[in-house]
């Protein structure tokens, strides 16, 4: 008796132990971790050279072929993602000061109520490594120290776009640098050495690592003059790719110029030497990336040798892509080119297709809410935020606030940036733009207005490579509700931006596509509205400069009806134009004082090349403290243009 009680224990205490151990593996909420590149195309096959990707991601994992980033430029990019915002929302437009940067972030006190914040209260264990955003500094990377991070190291400016100069701040602590050393062969033994870190703690882990590859160098020219260069590979990676080059689409330096809105319409086409540059600006960004390979294939072997691969999520993004000579443009980004705006976007994790492609619309904003999701904390997501769920798993596909079906608004605000590594290519003009994008099954549209009054339209579907403007005029029925669209969706907030059609059909609940909005019924329905025009080519986002925006978009509204400029009229005189810095000299450039670049030099760089082999695990033994004098010498690196070439 007594002993049967005690087997019958025994048994129910074993079984316990099994259904314990099954509900708590259920319910263990899985892992995040978010790789997310710096100017990584999608468009010109740059995954194609990264074998870990393929390995890893690719092939175990879904591709999204439709994932975009709304304002092509990293600072503007890298807080819309953290906020879930389009920029018309954060009201961070530029890289720099007055109207972007780490600061205004701050200032505009984004950084209280973000992403990090938001996977902490669902009770995640979150943790950066990389680049953050502009302007974060030897001078303010403290002041305040990111929110939101149980763990955190980041690049400093200026040392961010350097890479044979590493220099982190660790937890707000004062900078260190590791001398000798590949900038992402650190981020590598840092993401390894986090992964051991954070694997062995309780919670579930949000893991952020972003290398800083393939950016260009940051360089000082000579006489002063502040540059961007090709971005510098590992030594052991500087051989490859001798015979790759930018992919020859139609659209690369074409003989005749089709796009030719603004300063568009001014390229020439590149000649034979200016085309080879550009071969290695492509050979140099593949190599720069396969040191971020590697770390792809660290993520995998440490998830695989801890158990954890099967309940961890990994995304890989960029956050925004890059153009060389499509169009005939310099190399660069900003653009409202598909190589700008179209990112990777790969997903590997419980419930995601295997080697598939995916052919959903999502975008930036879209993921803060999804990694949220994932992490059972949708109540900590604002009612503000405008991106939805993403729909990788059959779970997110029933969420309530799902992504925007087909349509999203591309927007920027400022001069071209064409000549990022060329500062005499002297193409400049002002590349202030709305950018609608609707993709369907059915058609794939550009639908663009740009501050200088002229439009773009193409038809993505049968014409791929955007090589025919099928812009006429205003009355078209189609461009009509193009037009109606892109008024919702670049000032929509929040509900808005996931449902534009509610504004447009607020009694009619049928209308959720482009297909149904242009039933013949809706014809005069969408004669009613009132076209995004802008008042003239500002450097930054002033509502009423460009209206209209949602609740003035009906003609019947309009009063004044001076506001309304003639569609007939493609030009206007750009009469002011905000300039982002004014140390330049009279030649334009912009000169660093000398005693800067001494500043510059107390953090050394090697005079040969580095990275030769990824780092030991003991590389923190030789982490050194920054001197002093460079934290306590404030430098506005942005009136030098530090950020002009488009960071
Ligand atoms: C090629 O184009 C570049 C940039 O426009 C120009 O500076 C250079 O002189 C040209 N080279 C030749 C050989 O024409
Ligand atoms: C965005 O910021 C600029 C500069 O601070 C300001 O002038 C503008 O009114 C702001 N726009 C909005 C919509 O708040
Ligand atoms: C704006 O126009 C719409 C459509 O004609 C009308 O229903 C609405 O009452 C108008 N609103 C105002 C404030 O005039």
């Amino acid at each position: 008796m007594k002993y049967s009680a005690l087997l019958l224990g025994t048994i129910a205490l074993l079984a316990l132990n099994t259904v314990t151990a099954k509900q708590y593996q259920e319910a263990k909420k899985p892992n995040i971790i978010f790789i997310f590149t710096d100017d990584q195309d999608h468009k010109m096959d740059s995954l194609q050279y990264m074998p870990n990707v393929q390995k890893y991601l690719v092939n175990e994992g879904t591709i999204y072929e439709n994932h975009y980033a709304t304002i092509a430029v990293c600072c503007p990019s890298r807080v819309g993602l953290l906020r879930g915002q389009y920029a018309h929302n954060t009201n961070i437009t530029d890289v720099s000061p007055p109207y972007g940067g780490y600061e205004r972030f701050n200032t505009l006190k984004l950084g209280e109520d973000y992403l990090p914040v938001w996977l902490q209260k669902s009770g995640y264990n979150t943790n950066y490594i990389g680049k953050l955003m502009n302007q974060y500094s030897v001078n303010n990377y403290n002041n305040p120290i990111p929110r939101g991070f149980n763990y955190q190291e980041q690049l400093v400016d200026p040392y961010t776009y350097i890479y044979n100069s590493a220099v982190f701040s660790v937890n707000g602590e004062p900078p260190v640098y590791y001398k000798d050393a590949y900038q992402t062969d650190v981020i590598h033994a840092k993401t390894r050495a986090a992964l051991k870190r954070v694997q062995a703690q309780e919670d579930p882990f949000f893991l952020w690592v972003s290398p800083m590859a393939p950016h260009g160098q940051f360089e000082i020219g000579k006489g002063g003059s502040m540059k961007t260069s090709d971005p510098i590979p590992a030594a052991r990676h500087a051989h490859l790719f001798k015979d790759v080059k930018i992919p020859r689409t139609p659209h690369f330096n074409p003989d005749q110029q089709v796009k030719t809105a603004s300063y568009w319409k001014t390229l020439e086409k590149l000649n034979a030497t200016m085309v080879e540059e550009f071969d290695e600006t492509y050979r140099n960004r593949l190599r720069a990336l396969q040191s971020v390979d590697e770390i792809v294939g660290t993520i995998f072997e440490e998830l695989e040798k801890s158990g954890e691969l099967d309940n961890t999520f990994v995304f890989y993004s960029a956050d925004n892509g890059y153009h060389l000579g499509q169009h005939r443009a310099f190399p660069g980004k900003c653009t409202n080119l598909e190589e700008d705006i179209n990112v990777p976007l790969l997903v590997r994790g419980p419930g995601i297709g295997k080697g598939k492609k995916s052919q959903v619309v999502s975008a930036h904003h879209d993921l803060a809410p999804t990694f949220v999701a994932l992490a059972g904390g949708d109540e900590h997501v604002p009612s503000w935020v405008d991106g939805g769920v993403i729909p990788l798993t059959k779970a997110l596909q029933k969420h309530r606030k799902p992504v925007s079906k087909e349509s999203f608004s591309v927007e920027f605000w400022g001069l071209d940036l064409l000549a990022e590594n060329y500062a005499n290519a002297n193409v400049i003009g002002p590349n202030t733009y709305k950018t609608l994008r609707v993709i369907s099954q059915d058609y794939n549209y550009v639908y663009s207005i740009w501050c200088t009054g002229e439009h773009e339209f193409y038809d993505l579907k049968n014409d791929p490579y955007a090589m025919k403007n099928l812009y006429t005029g205003a009355t078209n029925q189609l461009v009509n509700r193009l037009d109606a669209l892109l008024v919702v969706l670049k000032s929509c907030r929040a509900e808005t931006c996931r449902d534009p059609w509610r504004i447009l059909h607020p009694d009619d609940k049928h209308v959720k596509t482009l297909r149904d909005a242009l039933h013949k019924k809706y014809d005069i329905h969408y004669t009613q509205f009132r076209k995004v025009q802008f008042e003239e080519c500002l450097g930054y986002y002033q509502v009423t400069n460009e209206a209209p925006v949602i609740g003035q978009h009906f003609l019947a509204n309009v009063t004044d009806t001076s506001q309304q400029r003639p569609s007939s009229t493609e030009q206007y005189i750009i009469s002011k134009f905000d300039k982002r810095a004014d140390k330049s000299n009279e030649d334009g450039q912009f000169i660093l004082p000398k005693e800067y670049h001494e500043l510059l030099k107390l953090v050394p760089e090697p005079n040969q090349a580095v990275g030769h082999a990824p780092l030991g695990q003991d590389f923190e033994k030789y982490a050194i403290p920054v001197d002093k004098k460079l934290l306590e010498t404030p430098v506005k690196w942005a009136e030098y243009n530090f950020y002009g070439f488009g960071s």
